[in-house]
């Protein structure tokens, strides 16, 4: 299974066609769109997203009366911003002039982008590198998504800090997916903790005004997962590096924890690793989960705890920091565009698609198959398996 996507923050559309995805999967575009719009609603965003962007998924191919046919899906979200733009942006033709970048902004991908091309039009690097195409990861992960839940498997992440202000983690970590995830839908910063919701909001609201920026932290959950997805036995098939790779490929990730992560380095051994115990009505358990449901690459049957940190957007509104003029080389403020004050909500959402497509990969990867029904059967046979197991 993979995908592809292309389009540009401002071009006409985003697109993506998905290869490989199994038959029989019972697909909603009212879920993607309800994604999409949890990605450009939550709070942070800027005015383009409130005003702008009203993502609506356009389902091309691949699926019929509902059902994947295995065939490859195409996946469209027009932009609403094109109209705005396609004089500057056209495809073909002469360019109006105007809306040029001259002075990339650090933080973003635009100085080393036109070093890299040669372009003199640093536009043509941030259209790209924009988390615009953020969008088009949630549709397709929602797909993934819809697919796991047929199987059981639940995702849901929430934000644990923005800024300075942080949710107290051992009690959301408590919470069942589905408790997690309701709280958490309640909350305009996708957190389950309204004490620290308000400080959230605040915090946002003060960068906002300054013209500033705010980072912090999400966690991603996933629940009903057997173990052995993934692999030990080779370095590129190891889960934790394929979800580290998923979540750090997310624009302004810039960390990826796994379980504990670095708080379990100034543990000793005994206290950081999770125990094996036994009963008849649950198999093999832990009473703890500091691995966050992965040991050696493998899942273990725990819940899976992945945390990432978001960098505050680099964007500054009303103090852009010193960057140079690349055609003359004189030091000017770097450019401004529209943008968010706090990505990390949004990023959560992106989150959650991105794992749960890696997620739905593994599946793929251990059980085969073409169709749900035949997926079902490999999924049964080896939760029968576990059961049983080493008999
Ligand atoms: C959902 C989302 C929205 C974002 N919105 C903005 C934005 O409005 N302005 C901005 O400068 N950066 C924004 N970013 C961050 C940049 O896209 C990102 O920092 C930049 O592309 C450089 O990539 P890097 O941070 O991974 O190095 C956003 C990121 C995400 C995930």
């Amino acid at each position: 299974m993979r995908f592809l996507t292309a389009g540009e923050s401002h071009g006409p559309a985003l697109t993506a066609i998905i290869e490989g995805f199994p038959a029989g999967i019972t697909i909603s575009s009212k879920e993607i769109n309800r994604e999409l719009a949890r990605r450009q609603k939550v709070a942070g965003r800027g005015e383009r997203s409130r005003i702008i962007e009203a993502d609506k998924i356009e389902i091309l191919s691949g699926v019929r009366g509902g059902l994947t046919l295995g065939s490859p899906i195409a996946l469209k979200i027009t932009n609403r911003d094109w109209v705005n733009w396609q004089d500057y942006l056209a495809l073909e033709g002469p360019l109006r002039s105007g809306r040029q970048v001259i002075a990339p902004r650090p933080g973003h991908a635009d100085l080393a982008g036109g070093q890299k091309y040669g372009f003199q039009a640093l536009r043509n690097v941030l259209e790209r590198a924009s988390a615009r195409t953020t969008a088009t990861r949630v549709a397709v992960g929602t797909l993934a998504r819809q697919f796991l839940t047929q199987l059981g498997v639940a995702v849901a992440g929430y934000v644990a800090s923005i800024g300075t202000v942080h949710v107290p983690t051992e009690g959301a970590n408590k919470l069942t997916l589905q408790e997690l995830r309701k709280a958490v839908s309640a909350s305009p910063v996708l957190t389950p903790c309204t004490e620290a919701e308000k400080a959230m909001l605040a915090a946002i609201e003060a960068a906002r005004e300054k013209g500033d920026s705010l980072g912090g932290t999400f966690v991603i959950h996933a629940a009903g997962l057997p173990p052995g997805l993934g692999s030990y036995v080779e370095w590129d098939r190891r889960l934790d590096g394929r979800l580290g790779q998923a979540l750090l490929s997310i624009p302004s990730v810039k960390g990826v924890v796994v379980g504990d992560g670095f708080a379990g380095t100034t543990q000793l051994g005994s206290s950081t690793h999770d125990a094996i115990f036994y009963s008849a009505e649950r198999g093999f358990y832990r009473s703890s989960n500091h691995a966050g449901g992965l040991e050696g690459g493998i899942t273990n049957g725990e819940t899976l705890v992945l945390t990432a940190a978001v960098k505050p957007i680099p964007t500054l509104l009303k103090n852009p920091l010193p960057s140079v003029n690349i055609k003359t080389k004189e030091a000017v403020p770097a450019a401004v565009e529209r943008s968010d004050t706090c990505a990390v909500p949004a990023a959560c959402v992106v989150g959650e698609a991105a794992v749960a497509w890696e997620l739905a990969q593994a599946v793929l990867e251990k059980l085969g198959g073409d169709t749900l029904e035949e997926i079902k059967t490999a999924w049964n046979r080896y939760s029968d398996q576990l059961r049983t197991w080493p008999e």
